[in-house]
């Protein structure tokens, strides 16, 4: 099993196969590929107004496209330089992240969004800050909170300070990724995350996540496909993955730090053991998965989070929040065999249907949920195939896929 911040998912498939859980057999990840190129032409209508009072000649240049945002540029006599890393973003300032000019076609409609920077998994890190800066710069268009997987490469501090510098409201669920069989592959992670919070402090953070579908991955590592989440080995990778949480635990109390501190895993497999010791659960809610078509995908997914993570949450005496981790749909598969599962098909067209039924209905509804996800992530396409690497709102390029983001603004 990867030590990295985002691996696992290979390892998903024995227990759906279980009958025992043949209603929860979603995961995670995905992408989805929208690409329909709805190339907006944005035109900006550029008028050069030139008033002569009292001998003062005043140039104003006027952009209806950065009307709201755009900071002065004081020798600016033309459009926006272009200046991020994959040339999606331009800045008013080539200089200062937070002078990003807006794209028309973004909304700030999401309660939340899963991310990983690019390069961010050992043993090879390739993440940077410049591209770390234009991910956060085209994110915070779409929502003041993201969810991070792991902590290695760096990552904390690459997103807390990209957040500084582009001045955006943004909130950030850090994480450590730990795994049963390396006791350093947390105690690392730990460590890196005291360093982010002693450089930035907590402003910007709302949480720190132990643990991504540990329980799920110790079952299906040490079970015998009959276990359940609280069964004896269910228990067994609860006590090693509550070390880890307590001590995490204690080790921000011992800074003087007060933030929340969860898990996440897969819907179905939450441990009660784990949850009365966190905060807040973060629950993968994947229809793609379950084989639940698209047409149901979002009524399912609310009735599953509700009925199998919240109502379960509330049981118990701590009563820890509950989000949805994950859920999105997947746009493609690097093969037509794995492009269906049942009848969930995995397309453009329907991640625009997954949108336009789940996110604003959500909003509504409360459900606090993280989108499933920023952007394509290569490496997963390398190393685990089917429709794992296609899951984003954007390619992997940063471009829009061939969506129309729903429009339905939420703080
Ligand atoms: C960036 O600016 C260039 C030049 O004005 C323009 O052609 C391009 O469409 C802009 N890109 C975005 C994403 O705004
Ligand atoms: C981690 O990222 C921060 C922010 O860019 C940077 O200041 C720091 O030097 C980086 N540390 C390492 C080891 O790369
Ligand atoms: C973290 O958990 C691993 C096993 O999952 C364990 O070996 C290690 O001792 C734990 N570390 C701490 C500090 O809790
Ligand atoms: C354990 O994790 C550390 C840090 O993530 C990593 O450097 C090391 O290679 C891992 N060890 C094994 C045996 O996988
Ligand atoms: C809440 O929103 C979901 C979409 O996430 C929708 O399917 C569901 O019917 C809504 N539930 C209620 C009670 O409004
Ligand atoms: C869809 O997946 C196939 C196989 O991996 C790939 O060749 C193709 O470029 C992908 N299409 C898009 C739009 O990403
Ligand atoms: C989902 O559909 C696939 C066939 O595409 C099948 O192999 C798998 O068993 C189904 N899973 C469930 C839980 O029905
Ligand atoms: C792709 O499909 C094959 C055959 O159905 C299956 O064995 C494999 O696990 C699938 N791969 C993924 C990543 O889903
Ligand atoms: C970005 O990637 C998509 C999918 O592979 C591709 O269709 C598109 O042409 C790429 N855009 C750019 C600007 O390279
Ligand atoms: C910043 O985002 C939070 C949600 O994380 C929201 O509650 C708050 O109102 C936002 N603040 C501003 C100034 O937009």
């Amino acid at each position: 099993m990867p030590a990295d911040s985002n691996g696992g998912y290979a390892n998903m498939e024995s227990p759906y196969n279980n009958s025992a859980y043949s209603q929860s057999q979603w995961l995670e990840k995905q992408e989805s590929r929208s690409k329909r190129s709805k190339c907006i032409v944005v035109t900006s209508l550029i008028a050069l107004v030139v008033l002569i009072a009292a001998g003062v000649t005043v140039g104003v240049l006027l952009s209806r496209k950065h009307s709201s945002s755009s900071s002065s540029s004081p020798s600016s006599s033309s459009a926006a330089t272009t200046v991020g890393p994959s040339g999606v973003v331009n800045q008013t300032d080539p200089n200062d992240p937070s002078t990003f000019v807006p794209d028309s076609r973004l909304k700030h409609s999401f309660y939340g969004l899963a991310y990983t920077p690019a390069g961010s998994q050992l043993p090879e890190c390739g993440n940077s800050l410049d591209q770390v800066i234009e991910d956060i710069q085209l994110i915070s268009q779409l929502t003041s909170r993201i969810r991070l997987y792991g902590a290695d490469c760096n990552q904390s501090a690459l997103v807390l300070e990209a957040i500084e510098r582009t001045k955006v409201n943004m909130s950030v669920w850090l994480a450590v990724y730990n795994v049963p069989t390396n006791a350093t592959a947390y105690s690392e992670q730990r460590d890196k995350i005291v360093d982010a919070i002693k450089t930035y402090g907590t402003d910007h953070i709302a949480g720190v996540t132990v643990g991504n579908e540990f329980i799920l991955d110790y079952l299906s590592a040490y079970g015998d496909g009959t276990d359940t989440p609280n069964g004896p080995i269910g228990n067994q990778g609860a006590a090693l993955l509550n070390s880890n949480i307590t001590d995490m635990k204690n080790t921000l109390a011992n800074m003087g730090v007060s933030l929340q501190v969860g898990t996440s895993d897969a819907g179905s497999y939450f441990n009660n053991e784990v949850l009365e010791n966190v905060d807040y659960g973060m629950a993968n809610v994947h229809p793609w998965f379950a084989n639940v078509s698209i047409d149901q995908a979002a009524d399912w997914t609310y009735n599953f989070f509700q009925t199998q993570d919240v109502a379960v949450a509330n049981a118990l005496p701590n009563a820890p929040k509950m989000y949805i981790a994950e859920t999105g749909w997947p746009t493609n598969s690097s093969d037509a065999g794995n492009e269906s599962n049942g009848p969930s098909t995995a397309s453009e067209p329907n991640l625009q249907t997954f949108l336009d039924t789940f996110v604003c209905q959500a909003n509504q509804n409360g459900t606090d949920y993280f989108f499933f996800e920023f952007f394509d992530e290569t490496w997963k396409l390398i190393q685990f195939g089917g429709v794992e690497g296609y899951w984003g709102l954007f390619y992997a390029n940063k471009t829009l896929k061939d969506i129309t983001i729903p429009n339905c603004e939420i703080d």
